[in-house]
């Protein structure tokens, strides 16, 4: 059965579009965008449109690929310090000459919308309920929590070990919480024989970025596929599992598109409204 992401999402949005309006908040969230990568405009610009549908207010600061780290730098001091704003996102990736680590470190804890700055993966990592949790990791655990998918006591793989999707991912799901409880496996490029590993999942999730990476070798009847990759193949954009193969093996698949992407925008906009309301 697919997981509807989009129908999760856009309930998500019309309950938190009814709380900012309730409670009279215009959070506030800044963009900033370094050079031309199309697909970073495209989700710049997707997001951009998400908030204002739920009444957050977003300024979108554009900077040519040529901008130093220091430039960089002084952009984000100035969002720091301007009370209007509650949330920053620096679209990742960034280009070569800046040091994204720097960017991310630089960043107020308390306006991280990503929930990337070390603080707060720190306060992730160790259990701390009120943080920040990275868009797609919080967005996958809320389409878990929607259909009712026990993870307590299962067997996850976790195909991928980035510091957006697969790590954060694999330590929440190991964590004892709603939507955690699960035994845990870390897999990447290097695991030897994937397939027979991811054979043993009860839940698989690729975050990998490899298009229809995820053939029927690695799946056990009955499990959970959640898919997070994003891949442009000409002008259509595929999983890393190749769903028309695996999807009849499954109890429950997320499509691409139509799965996580429309979650990690609804955790945004989430974050966002956290941040104004309390300041994290
Ligand atoms: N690039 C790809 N995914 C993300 C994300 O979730 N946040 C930011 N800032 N950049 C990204």
């Amino acid at each position: 059965m697919d997981i509807d992401g989009k129908r999760v999402a856009k309930e998500f949005q019309e309950r938190l579009k009814q709380k900012i309006a309730k409670e009279g908040l215009t959070p506030t969230l800044a963009f900033v965008l370094v050079g031309e990568d199309p697909p970073s405009q495209s989700y710049v610009k997707m997001k951009g449109k998400a908030c204002a549908e739920v009444g957050i207010h977003s300024i979108k600061i554009e900077l040519p690929e040529s901008t130093s780290e220091l430039e960089l730098l002084n952009v984000i001091k100035k969002l720091n310090s301007d009370s209007t704003v509650h949330g920053i996102l620096v679209q990742m990736p960034l280009p070569k000459q800046i040091n994204e680590q720097k960017i991310l470190l630089a960043i107020d804890p308390g306006k991280d919308a990503d929930g990337f700055h070390p603080i707060n993966v720190g306060k992730m990592i160790t259990g701390d309920p009120n943080v920040i949790i990275p868009c797609t990791p919080l967005g996958v655990l809320k389409l878990l929590e929607a259909y009712n998918i026990e993870t307590c006591s299962k067997h996850v793989v976790v195909l991928g070990r980035s510091n957006i999707v697969g790590r954060p991912l694999a330590n929440l799901l190991s964590q004892k919480r709603a939507q955690g409880n699960a035994t845990v496996t870390l897999a990447h490029s290097l695991t030897k024989d994937l397939p027979a590993l991811c054979k043993q999942a009860d839940i698989l999730i690729a975050a990998l970025g490899k298009a229809n990476f995820v053939t029927k070798e690695f799946i056990k009847p009955g499990a959970v596929v959640i898919d997070v990759g994003i891949n442009r193949i000409d002008s259509k954009i595929v999983g890393d599992v190749n769903y028309g193969e695996v999807a009849p093996l499954t109890s429950y698949i997320t499509p691409v598109p139509g799965g996580v992407g429309p979650m990690t925008i609804a955790m945004l906009l989430e974050n966002t409204y956290l941040l104004a309301k309390s300041g994290l």
